[in-house]
């Protein structure tokens, strides 16, 4: 490790300008707190209103250079193995948004694994690229999604021969991490840039018994959440470009669609945590993913003796779409007890007001961080666990559940951003089918889209996604969450002529 990581450049600065009491005359209107609601002050303190300061402000992000912002970013490409890093303040998902922009200047075409994060499909209504969507893989035995296959991939670039870009996501929700090298050298071989969503795996890069991280693997342009796992502030997060990304995708376009995509005003506090959760990553990252990991295997050797119960680990690798496992993540596998994922969630935060990342239908998901010391949760979880699983007992039919396969996804009739521009109207979900989604549809379990905007409708889709209804699961995206009414593109040529001539967008 470069001894440059043990600095906080950033964070140092905003400290030095907090502690030497400056005339703050320029915005936020609080002044370092004096101005601000005695109840704000008392809840988050004095020294935290004191580092609120603005961008543009002179020795933290302009002056002399490298600024202090400057030397930041570079000691956070340094420690993720990038050749340039952007700190974001609006969530991965403004990385996410910022990679659509960027790819959209190299063409109109791109590949995105079918179950991305909402900001991925966002991303495609921002920049106008049409998709073409590759399956993940599918655990019907669990009821979740997997990552993308090499070979899934390959056929999906080759029906796309404009791609400029493929986008995938790794690891998942449940802790499964792709085979980005292989995924890598897939796209490089078509001459696309490879996206990673990294969000869930901004730790990987500190641990040699994880899974190796997307930038190592040979990701282009890696999305990484880093308040997620790593533990900056909510709503930081990191946008990384590859050491050889520049041959398929340009870097100061990417750079261009990161200010675009953020306030012009931000957050010093959230930038100083992405310095801060860096250097500890880097700086005691290993130590704290050891200490956690041990935990974490004592947690589900816990939890697997517990009759019913049974987690997701290591044994999932290998099976289709899973390359790896995340141990960060602990999913817990509810399908030998007699309630769902959702009732023994709600169970769990009435008997120990233990809070869930996640919940489906069979599983849970509890999620670590990398710097938890005593991780005292674990065991709370755990014994909260025994108590659930003992008021609801075991199931009847054994731990066989599994789920129908979803119908094929409608025609892709237009652009998610036409569709998301177009003039819509909201008509019953039996009036719906043939015509083209304005919304998206994801029904859980699994959670992959079945529609999204620019889709057609089809019959056995909205079959499906009512049947799931019926049976417990939810719908995500839907403007009516029991699908009663859909929202809908309004195709009629006449109206399109008369909108052409009024400017209209509906
Ligand atoms: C795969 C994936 N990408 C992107 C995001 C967006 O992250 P953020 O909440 O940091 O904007 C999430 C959030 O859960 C996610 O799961």
């Amino acid at each position: 490790m470069d001894a440059g990581q043990r600095e906080t450049p950033y964070l140092d600065a905003l400290s030095a300008y907090a502690a030497r009491r400056p005339a703050r005359l320029h915005v936020p209107g609080h002044k370092g707190g004096q101005g601000a609601d005695a109840g704000l002050l008392e809840a988050i303190g004095a020294q935290a209103l004191s580092f609120d300061i603005p961008a543009l402000t002179y020795g933290i992000d302009v002056g002399v250079e490298p600024t202090p912002f400057e030397q930041s970013q570079r000691l956070a490409a340094q420690a993720w193995g990038a050749k340039r890093a952007w700190f974001l303040i609006n969530g991965a998902s403004q990385g996410n948004l910022a990679a659509g922009l960027a790819l959209a200047h190299r063409g109109r075409e791109v590949v995105v694994q079918r179950n991305a994060h909402s900001s991925t499909i966002d991303a495609l209504v921002l920049s106008g690229l049409r998709p073409t969507f590759a399956a993940p893989e599918v655990d019907a035995e669990l009821g979740i999604a997997h990552c993308l296959t090499p070979g899934t991939l390959d056929a999906a670039l080759a029906a796309t021969p404009r791609a400029v870009g493929a986008w995938i996501v790794s690891p998942t929700y449940f802790g499964a991490v792709a085979d980005i090298r292989s995924l890598a050298e897939v796209a490089h071989a078509r001459g696309v840039a490879l996206i990673a969503d990294e969000a869930w795996g901004a730790h990987m890069a500190f641990h040699e018994d994880l899974p190796e991280h997307a930038l190592a693997a040979g990701a282009d342009l890696v999305i990484s959440s880093t308040h997620k796992i790593v533990g900056s502030l909510t709503q930081s997060a990191m946008l990384h470009f590859g050491h050889r990304a520049g041959e398929l995708i340009d870097e100061e376009t990417v750079d261009r669609a990161v200010t675009l995509t953020e306030s012009t005003s931000p957050n010093a506090l959230l930038c100083a945590s992405l310095d801060a959760a860096r250097r500890q990553a880097a700086v005691h990252g290993r130590e704290l993913l050891t200490h956690t990991m041990g935990v974490l295997a004592d947690t589900r050797a816990q939890i697997r003796a517990i009759e019913g119960l049974d987690v997701l680990d290591e044994r999932m690798t290998g099976r289709p779409g899973v390359f790896a496992y995340d141990p960060l993540r602990l999913a817990v596998d509810v399908r030998g007890v007699a309630a769902s994922g959702y009732e023994l969630a709600r169970l769990l935060r009435e008997i120990g007001d233990i809070n869930l990342e996640l919940y489906g239908q069979n599983v849970l998901v509890a999620v670590f961080g990398m710097g938890e010391r005593g991780l005292e949760e674990a065991q709370r979880l755990v014994d909260a666990l025994r108590v659930a699983v003992a008021q609801v007992g075991l199931t009847l039919e054994g731990s066989s559940e599994s789920f129908a396969a979803a119908p094929p996804w409608g025609e892709l009739a237009m652009t998610p951003r036409e569709a998301y521009l177009g003039r819509q109207e909201v008509v019953p979900a039996a009036e719906a089918v043939g015509r083209i989604a304005a919304e998206s549809l994801a029904t859980y379990p699994p959670g992959i889209p079945n529609v999204l905007p620019g889709e057609r409708l089809t019959a056995e889709t909205l079959e499906y996604v009512q049947s799931t209804l019926e049976q417990g699961g939810s719908v995500r995206g839907a403007s009516d969450r029991l699908l009663r009414t859909v929202r809908v593109v309004v195709e009629a040529a006449a109206e399109l002529d008369e909108d052409a001539e009024s400017g209209s967008f509906g």
